[in-house]
């Protein structure tokens, strides 16, 4: 399943790559469109829940998913495990509006919905400051986009904190402290680092 994942990912960067390349090529690539595209692929819940777990989320934490989605790892981090604030990014409007939905479906108290946010952004344009204040950054993109956020993550974020991510790993130079498996739909896998 690795194998087939990695043939996949390897494709949808080659796929994203040329879909970049093609759009300069004809002039009409859109300044503000991020330079590698990941796909969109909600996490199942019992994976995001796998994810909050394996981060050890605690009460009062503030929790950031980058390349959010509908803002269900969000959501669960403030609803389920009790985070103090949350936050997701997503360069794609469609999604955002589907955090709108997620956030009126979930029956969050209004503390738990002042304590979210989602909004428009580039993760590839982050920087060590964006990461500050954070506890938990979850992640589900692609192993050429972990590669990139890598050292921002690691010159960023505060001794502690915990990065998680759903099926792929940061490369050979940092390896996951702890690998959890989940099964659902097939075996997922969540990798975990703390920062030290
Ligand atoms: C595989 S989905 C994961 C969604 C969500 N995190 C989850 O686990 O359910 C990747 C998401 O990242 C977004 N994305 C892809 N490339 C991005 C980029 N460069 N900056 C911000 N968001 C990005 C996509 O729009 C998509 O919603």
């Amino acid at each position: 399943m690795r194998k087939l994942l990695a043939v996949l990912a390897t494709a949808v960067v080659a796929a994203a790559a040329l879909t970049t390349a093609a759009g300069a090529r004809q002039g009409d690539k859109k300044q503000d469109e991020p330079k590698i595209v990941v796909p969109y692929v909600p996490t199942k819940h019992k994976v995001v829940e796998a994810m909050l777990k394996t981060a050890a989320v605690k009460e009062g934490e503030t929790v950031y998913d980058l390349g959010c989605g509908d803002g269900r790892i969000v959501i669960a981090a403030i609803k389920d495990f009790k985070a103090k604030k949350g936050l997701g990014i997503d360069f794609n409007p469609e999604r955002l509006k589907d955090c709108e939905k997620s956030i009126a479906d979930a029956k969050l108290t209004d503390g738990q919905k002042k304590s979210i946010t989602f909004k428009q952004g580039d993760v590839l344009k982050m920087t060590k400051d964006d990461f500050k204040d954070v506890d938990v950054v979850t992640l589900y993109l692609l192993p050429v986009v972990n590669r990139e956020l890598k050292p921002v993550l690691k010159a960023g974020l505060k001794k502690g904190a915990r990065v998680v991510s759903h099926d792929f790993d940061m490369g050979d130079d940092w390896p996951a402290e702890k690998t959890v498996k989940v099964e659902d739909d097939r075996e997922h896998t969540v990798f975990l680092w703390t920062i030290k």
